[in-house]
């Protein structure tokens, strides 16, 4: 692994210059300070020095933010807006994300840690999708015309019809695994539904949401309707879920803080999404292809340092393929090379912060003392930045710490089973139900596990492919509401019935 001390000598000028400065926040369409005059530093995982300073968002600044937020859905140009001019702004918003790809993948790389080229195919990529996909909507969100009964006055002439409107004023708090692409899963359908927003960035990953922020204004879109505010969670987060101006709040995050805020926005009964963690299967079956399934339950887990809410975090592998998948995913996983995104040579990065490396090799030693076998890693990699070998825990068994809870690290267990008919109820034996993975060339294997396992994507040979048009969300503790396709319309939109007496 190479040392890197410098991460901004490999960063373009267009990015070089956006981290030259402290960052402001966007509120009402203009770049503030925080009331409190507060900044905190935002660090660089690959070697845990600042990159710069970002104003913190607190309670006042979040109050400054719905309030405008709250203007803007209830009398700005925006509610009035024509749906066709909503998918223009969408459009265009899209097409500034792509024309500033590098820059933004850059931006990311640096903040997230993670490999510069895969972020700008896979992060920005999937977003500029996201939003092109739902600048389609805006004019195809329809009610519906009800054919009435009324039984009390039949002589009446009535007609009934449906009116799809937004919701209000949507607070979205999101995380630090995919910082732009969880922007863009959250503001696109919540812009073309017409809805108003104030957005919390991660605290550890601001800086491409308030780049997004300047492409926002420069497309044009009305003042107000997005407003973004970073900081830390149990200040300007816990304001953004308590603020009785905010209708609906939209979360990404750990089930742990899903259910704080899901408590929080009780109170004054605010909607809510949830998309929370997760502890996903990637079950080999006896007929499975070795040749697809060694480097794609690989993949798996190791995509983004394991920090994905849908990795493949526990394999399960039958008796006859258990020795030959070992040696194979060790060999696999053992040869990427480690260090900074910015050389997109290297395929494993650091994780995000010294908490989330702290957290992960805890998890590690937890797993070492339930008795689980380290084939390879498991170790700290050099003593600066957040790095972690790619690491195999097997010989897992599913009452270990390790198989039940989400590490969010490059950790996978493995775990050997010899009866077919148990697997369906080892890969459904945990809180959660996010994702899952069936690698097997029988159709009727297929057939028969899919409807039976517990979990909102169930991927066929492949795992962690997420698609705009495919709705993503949670069974059990990993949240409600799917985000994606056509369904996220669900989750900004309500309904409004209308009865007239002719
Ligand atoms: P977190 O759930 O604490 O943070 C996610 C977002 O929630 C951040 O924007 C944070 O500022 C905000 N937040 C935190 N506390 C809040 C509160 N009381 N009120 C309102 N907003 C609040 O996740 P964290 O601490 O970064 O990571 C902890 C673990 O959570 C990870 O190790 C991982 O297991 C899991 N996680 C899961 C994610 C997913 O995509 N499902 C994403 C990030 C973390
Ligand atoms: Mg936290």
């Amino acid at each position: 692994m190479d040392a890197v001390t410098d991460s901004k000598a490999a960063l373009g000028e267009k990015a070089r210059n956006f981290v030259s400065n402290t960052r402001k926040m966007l509120i009402d369409g203009k770049w503030v300070s925080s009331v409190s005059g507060k900044t905190f530093s935002t660090i660089d995982p690959a070697t845990g020095s600042v990159i710069t300073d970002v104003c913190e968002g607190d309670k006042e600044d979040i109050g400054l933010a719905v309030m405008a937020a709250r203007r803007a859905f209830e009398d700005g140009p925006w509610v009035k807006m024509i749906p066709s001019h909503r998918e223009r702004l969408l459009h265009r918003l899209a097409d500034l994300i792509e024309e500033n790809a590098e820059e933004l993948a850059e931006l990311e790389a640096l903040d997230n840690g993670k490999n510069k080229a895969i972020a700008q195919a896979v992060d920005i990529g999937i977003a500029i999708e996201t939003f092109r996909y739902m600048a389609g909507w805006p004019s195809k969100i329809t009610g519906d015309v009800l054919p009435l009964s009324v039984p009390i006055a039949p002589d009446q002439d009535f007609f009934g019809y449906t009116l799809r409107e937004p919701v209000g004023v949507i607070g979205q708090i999101i995380p630090w695994n995919f910082p732009l692409l969880m922007c863009a899963w959250k503001l696109a359908p919540a812009l073309a539904c017409g809805n108003t927003i104030v957005l919390k960035p991660a605290e550890e990953t601001p800086l491409t949401a308030l780049r997004l922020g300047e492409l926002i204004c420069e497309a044009g879109f009305p003042d107000g309707v997005v407003n973004i505010v970073p900081g830390y969670g149990h200040t300007a987060g816990a304001a953004l879920t308590a603020h009785p101006e905010v209708d609906k709040i939209a979360f990404t995050g750990s089930t742990e803080v899903g259910k704080i805020i899901a408590r929080e926005a009780a109170d004054s009964m605010k909607k809510v999404s949830m998309e929370l963690g997760g502890k996903s299967p990637a079950i080999i079956m006896p007929d499975a292809d070795l040749e697809i399934a060694i480097p794609g339950a690989a993949s798996a887990i190791m995509f983004n340092q394991g920090q994905v809410c849908c990795a493949g975090s526990r394999l399960y592998v039958p008796d006859n393929l258990y020795d030959a998948f070992l040696e194979g995913m060790t060999e696999n996983i053992s040869s990427l090379s480690i260090g900074s995104g910015l050389n997109p040579e290297n395929m494993v990065n650091p994780l995000v912060s010294e908490i989330q490396l702290e957290r992960v090799m805890n998890y590690i030693d937890i797993g070492r003392q339930e008795g689980a076998s380290v084939v390879t890693g498991g170790k700290r990699r050099g003593d600066t930045g957040y790095f972690v070998e790619p690491t195999i825990l097997a010989e897992t068994s599913q009452d270990m710490k390790v198989v039940q809870e989400e590490i969010f690290g490059p950790v996978v267990c493995v775990q050997r089973y010899s009866d077919v008919s148990e697997i369906v109820k080892l890969a459904n034996d945990t809180i959660y139900g996010l994702g899952a993975s069936l690698w097997t060339r029988d159709v009727g294997n297929i057939v028969k596990i899919v409807p039976k396992i517990k979990a909102g994507t169930v991927w066929v040979n492949c795992h962690n492919i997420l698609d705009v048009a495919m709705p993503f969300g949670g069974f059990k503790q990993s949240g409600y509401g799917r985000e994606l396709g056509k369904e996220v319309l669900e989750l900004y939109t309500q309904t409004k019935s209308v009865c007239i007496m002719a």
